[in-house]
């Protein structure tokens, strides 16, 4: 079996790959902008194929489909950080919606039955009231930021190519997740690597922090990878799922979690410029439909996840 993974040099795309590799009988396959920053698939880029594609180039997209032939697509790549998208809101959108819209029809030109998972989010939910928890796949979407829009425009635009062209497309609507690899502006990986270089003696022993009354459903992203491969084999087309966990802690009880894990007495202090124009205030998921669909449950507790990503920090 063929798998194309988009984002495969990023964090949930490099996770993919591992285990895509651990399960065997798969040859994998990547693409890579010029320049990207290969670090998180060093270890296994003599097991994997890449090719060069830019998403938003139609031309690009539709030569490496043609040449790859994939049975399935996991559409990982994005513009995933969410206050990126207030200061970059046409890059955010041409990215995420221009780029799916370019696979799609590359898949659709030539003629290819493959089936295509999207990585959508659960930021598409943005403004949930507390009598709507948790969160279900038919809640309706409020997205609060431009990034949330950007993914209501993939899902939205995974829905109309399944009904237009009855194209194999699952879409998943992921819950907040970490682990390893998570790139250090996303909330937990920011507070282990601050506590990692205040142990180091690289920075004075203060916490930087924005809203801490928001609440988040984590995942595991090794958990959520395993979902993700889970899709396409039990899937079916045309349908959308939540993955998450089913809990949600506030992000005050992150910090005290990872302060917790460190010796190091650390002063915590808001940063205004991470607070955002509007943050979602709660995101808890309700992932039955996924789970009686596929079997999958979350195997890594919050808590381990978060140990390894401040080991993941203390180490590099
Ligand atoms: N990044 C960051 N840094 N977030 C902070 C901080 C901080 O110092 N302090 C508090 N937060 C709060 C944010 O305001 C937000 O409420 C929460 O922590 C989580 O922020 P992020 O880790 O940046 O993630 P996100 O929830 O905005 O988006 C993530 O999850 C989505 C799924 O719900 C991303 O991974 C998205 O790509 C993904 O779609």
């Amino acid at each position: 079996m063929r798998v194309l993974i988009t984002g495969i040099t990023g964090f949930a795309g490099s996770h993919l790959a591992d285990y895509c590799l651990e399960r065997g009988g798969i040859e994998v396959y990547g693409i890579v902008r010029w320049r990207s920053r290969t670090e998180n698939i060093e270890h296994i880029e003599d097991r994997i194929n890449l090719l060069e594609c830019d998403l938003r180039d139609a031309t690009s997209t539709r030569e490496v489909i043609e040449e790859i032939h994939p049975d399935y697509i996991f559409h990982l790549a994005a513009q995933s950080f969410v206050p990126t998208s207030w200061k970059a809101p046409t890059e955010s959108l041409t990215t995420n919606v221009i780029g799916e819209l370019n696979i799609f029809e590359a898949v659709r030109k030539i003629g290819l039955g493959c089936r295509i998972q999207l990585a959508c989010s659960s930021e598409e939910y943005g403004m949930v009231y507390e009598n709507e928890l948790p969160i279900t796949e038919d809640n309706p979407l409020r997205p609060l930021s431009p990034y949330g829009v950007s993914k209501v425009g993939q899902d939205l635009l995974g829905y109309q190519y399944f009904m237009s062209y009855k194209m194999d497309i699952v879409r998943t609507r992921g819950f907040n997740h970490t682990g390893p690899r998570r790139p250090p502006v996303f909330v937990c990986s920011d507070f282990a690597k601050q506590i990692a270089d205040i142990e180091k003696g690289l920075r004075p022993p203060e916490m930087y922090v924005g809203n801490l009354d928001a609440k988040r459903d984590f995942t595991d992203v090794r958990d959520m990878v395993r979902a993700y491969f889970l899709s396409l084999e039990k899937g079916k087309s045309g349908q959308v799922y939540n993955i998450c966990s089913e809990k949600s802690w506030a992000i005050r009880e992150v910090l005290d979690m990872l302060l917790a894990m460190s010796q190091e007495k650390i002063e915590v202090k808001v940063d205004k410029a991470r607070l955002r124009p509007s943050d979602v205030a709660i995101l808890q998921g309700d992932c039955s439909r996924f789970k009686k669909c596929t079997g999958w449950k979350p195997e890594i507790p919050f808590e381990q996840a978060l140990r390894d990503v401040l080991e993941f920090w203390r180490n590099r």
